[in-house]
């Protein structure tokens, strides 16, 4: 097991940068001028012609510089060696819904894995016209300008995002519970739905903390590279390492993870609300 100079990270961050503007133009191309769109078996969870085209240009750009990486893309799945240390987890638009609905939060987010770890991730939101981009060691930067994340911290004074799964439906485990929760004791919750651009957000500073469950490793695997590398934290809810394939992430400014963490594993039944 080896770990990537940072002259071969700085490499891996300007072809994940390359994949993700070139998908980011795919998206603006299909702005607005969708011919259908299909459920892909969960109540909500579309994909679209942009979604696939993007992907498989960001596909197309990874295969060319590093043939001999693995790939977990959301729409087309694994392909490569999987006995590679290097695994790209790649969403080819993450906000999907609001893409659709030409709400302009929607991003392509390319990360990096080496070995299981998060360590290059790069989120284009192009209608914005905002580029993330981090990779270990190497520090975060939005629009190619140092990000760190906000001095935030306490709770109370505190501005979180979070999002729901598409099974929300179906389990009671549905993360309602702790949004009313958490927007009770807080400034307020958001919900933006693209957890990548949640994860940017934090990254920035814009945001003091986000937290999901029935997330997968293409909505974050960038996300995690930014958030650490603009001074955050990352853990899974109870302040433990962040288990990727668990789908439960909590993101925070460092200052208030704990009472975060805290908070959710406190969370008191839905019907105490009603
Ligand atoms: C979704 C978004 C959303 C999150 C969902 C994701 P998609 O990704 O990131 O914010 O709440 O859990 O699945 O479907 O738009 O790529
Ligand atoms: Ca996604
Ligand atoms: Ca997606």
């Amino acid at each position: 097991m080896s770990q990537p100079t940072s002259d071969q990270l700085q490499i891996f961050l300007d072809i994940a940068t390359e994949a993700a503007m070139t998908a980011g133009a795919i998206l603006q191309t299909y702005w607005g001028k969708l011919d259908g769109v299909e459920e892909k078996g969960r109540p909500g969870d579309l994909v679209t012609v942009a979604d696939k085209e993007a992907e498989a240009a960001i596909v197309k750009v990874l295969g060319r510089h590093l043939p001999h990486h693995a790939i977990l893309a959301e729409e087309s799945g694994q392909r490569g060696d999987q006995k590679s240390e290097y695994l790209w987890a790649i969403d080819p638009l993450d906000g999907t819904t609001n893409y659709a609905h030409q709400y302009p939060i929607a991003a392509t987010s390319v990360g990096l894995l080496v070995n299981g770890i998060p360590q290059v991730g790069v989120i284009y939101n192009p209608f914005h016209n905002e580029l993330f981009r981090a990779a270990k060691g190497l520090g975060a930067t939005c629009n190619r300008r140092p990000i760190q994340v906000s001095g935030t911290s306490n709770l109370h004074q505190s501005l979180l995002v979070t999002g729901f799964a598409y099974d929300r439906h179906q389990t009671p485990d549905n993360n309602y519970a702790e949004f009313c929760h958490l927007t009770h004791l807080t400034q307020g919750v958001r919900r933006s739905g693209s957890a990548s651009l949640d994860l940017a957000s934090v990254a920035y500073g814009r945001l003091d903390g986000y937290w999901e469950r029935g997330i997968s490793p293409w909505d974050i695997t960038a996300g995690v590279v930014l958030v650490q590398e603009a001074g955050g934290t990352v853990t899974a809810y109870d302040g433990s390492p962040l288990v990727l394939k668990s789908g439960r992430i909590l993101a925070t400014n460092g200052q208030i993870h704990n009472q975060l963490s805290q908070e959710l594993l406190q969370t008191p039944p839905l019907s105490s609300w009603t």
